[in-house]
């Protein structure tokens, strides 16, 4: 009787999972937009200020939200967990990405105490974070070993070289993990900071090696309207057929490039073609034909992979895939959290709807470029981090992205950042995928 009685409830419950799949969709399309309201638009470090109006936020993300929904294309994506690129496109025959986190006993190579280049948004060991099992991981691919990142012979082999990594502030996040890494050898000397301090650029002296991150969450030439706290006063002015100087100028001097972005294309936007409005993506106030973000950045990654591909660049190109968020039991507006302390299992999580979108734009996209790519003798690598991170639900700053939130109230009420990547933790792995690329790919 009982397990009948409970045999109806678990159906029942099924069938109304099905039913509010939608409404789950929803939800997540508002945890999405709303980090892309405000941790990808604030200026030097992702966050700043983010608790002082979460009204404003919420009120951007839920005007919008409806619309972004309705933008995604109506086919499901298949894209899995475990995602299905070609191992030959990472030019070997062992798919470095396919794999699983391990223990690792020995932790991190470098702490908040050895390293003073970690922006405070991340430093989860300063700002207070009590569990550490976090930190004991290294990634590891199925099907061959990955050694960790040989500090002192990756400088060595970067010698008088330039790398830059370009997008938005998940490449912020990524190179503070790398010269932290570095640092252990060489700390790295800040030798050129913009005016916001979004793009900076480091040198190890002994080694004649820099390393720039230069701010360009669309690749692609746009003006941002935003205010001192990324709210913005006017929808972005995007020119889907001009790429960012900021980047293309400095590109043929680069012997290593990581590019990325994505996130920020969900933002209202207007869309420019030879300088003139071509649609817009969720402008409320304009008469313009309505573009779905997909488009967009499906023909800025194009533009942006045939300039690598005609610029006959002597160097490597990285482009590094969208990574998701784990924000659960809420959105980042109305409480969600990441408070888990361990890896996820494969399945646990699914990619939300917009990192779908993105991720399937970015491998179809490669994928026709790669194969023009490697005819013309140009370096093109796909660095395809979606599905490894998307099992470490335990490695965002959560609360502390704050400086101690708990100190002075134990309930202290603090939005989380379940979208950036506390240092040290999981994004340390990328940096073992990119020693081995650079070494073996
Ligand atoms: C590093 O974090 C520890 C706690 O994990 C803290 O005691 C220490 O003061 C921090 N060091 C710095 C330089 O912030
Ligand atoms: C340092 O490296 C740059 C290339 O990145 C090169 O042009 C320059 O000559 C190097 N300087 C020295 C002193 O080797
Ligand atoms: C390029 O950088 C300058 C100065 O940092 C900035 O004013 C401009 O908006 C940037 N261009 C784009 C397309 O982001
Ligand atoms: C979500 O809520 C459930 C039930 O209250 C709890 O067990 C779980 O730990 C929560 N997850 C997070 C990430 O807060």
């Amino acid at each position: 009787m009982v397990r009948k009685m409970l045999q109806n409830v678990k159906s029942w419950w099924g069938y109304w999972k099905k039913k509010n799949n939608l409404i789950v969709k929803l939800g997540i399309g508002l945890v999405l937009l709303g980090i892309c309201f405000r941790m990808l638009y604030s200026r030097s470090s992702g966050f700043e200020d983010v608790s002082e109006d979460p009204f404003i936020i919420r009120d951007n993300a839920e005007s919008s939200a409806h619309t972004v929904f309705s933008n995604a294309p109506d086919e499901t994506y298949d894209v899995p967990s475990k995602v299905a690129t070609l191992p030959e496109e990472r030019g070997g025959k062992c798919d470095i990405f396919d794999g699983n986190w391990i223990p690792n006993p020995a932790g991190p190579v470098y702490s908040n105490d050895t390293c003073n280049i970690i922006e405070k948004h991340q430093n989860c060991m300063t700002n207070g974070r009590e569990d550490t099992g976090y930190l004991y991981w290294r990634w590891s691919p199925r099907d061959c070993e990955l050694p960790q990142l040989d500090a002192e012979r990756f400088l060595e082999i970067m010698r008088n070289k330039r790398w830059a990594l370009i997008g938005d502030s998940i490449s912020r996040n990524h190179v503070q993990s790398l010269l932290c890494i570095l640092s252990k050898v060489e700390e790295a000397v800040l030798v050129y900071h913009d005016e916001g301090w979004k793009s900076r650029r480091w040198l190890f002296p002994s080694y004649n090696f820099t390393i720039s991150v230069i701010w360009s969450p669309f690749l692609a030439e746009a003006a941002i309207y935003e205010d001192i706290n990324g709210v913005s006063t006017h929808d972005v002015e995007l020119h889907l057929d001009k790429l960012d100087m900021n980047w293309t100028a400095l590109y043929q001097s680069l012997d290593y490039v990581i590019f990325s972005s994505g996130k920020w294309y969900v933002k209202s936007a207007i869309y420019y073609e030879h300088n003139k409005e071509v649609g817009c993506h969720k402008c409320t106030k304009r008469k313009l034909t309505e573009l779905e973000y997909g488009f967009a950045y499906r023909k800025v990654l194009n533009k942006v992979f045939n300039h690598v591909i005609a610029s006959n660049h002597k160097g490597v190109t990285f482009y590094r895939t969208s990574t998701p968020d784990h924000f659960e039991n809420g959105t980042w507006s109305t409480g969600g959290t990441c408070k888990r302390t361990e890896p996820a299992k494969e399945g646990d999580f699914e990619l939300s709807e917009l990192n779908q979108v993105l991720h399937k734009i970015e491998l179809e996209e490669f994928r026709k470029a790669s194969a023009k790519a490697s005819k013309k003798g140009v370096k093109l690598k796909l660095f395809d981090v979606t599905s490894l991170s998307l099992l470490r639900p335990d490695g965002h700053p959560g609360p502390y992205r704050f400086f101690q939130p708990f100190v002075k109230d134990r309930n202290a009420k603090v939005i989380n950042d379940c979208l950036h990547w506390c240092l040290p933790g999981p994004i340390d792995s990328w940096n073992d995928l990119l020693m081995e690329m650079v070494v073996n790919g």
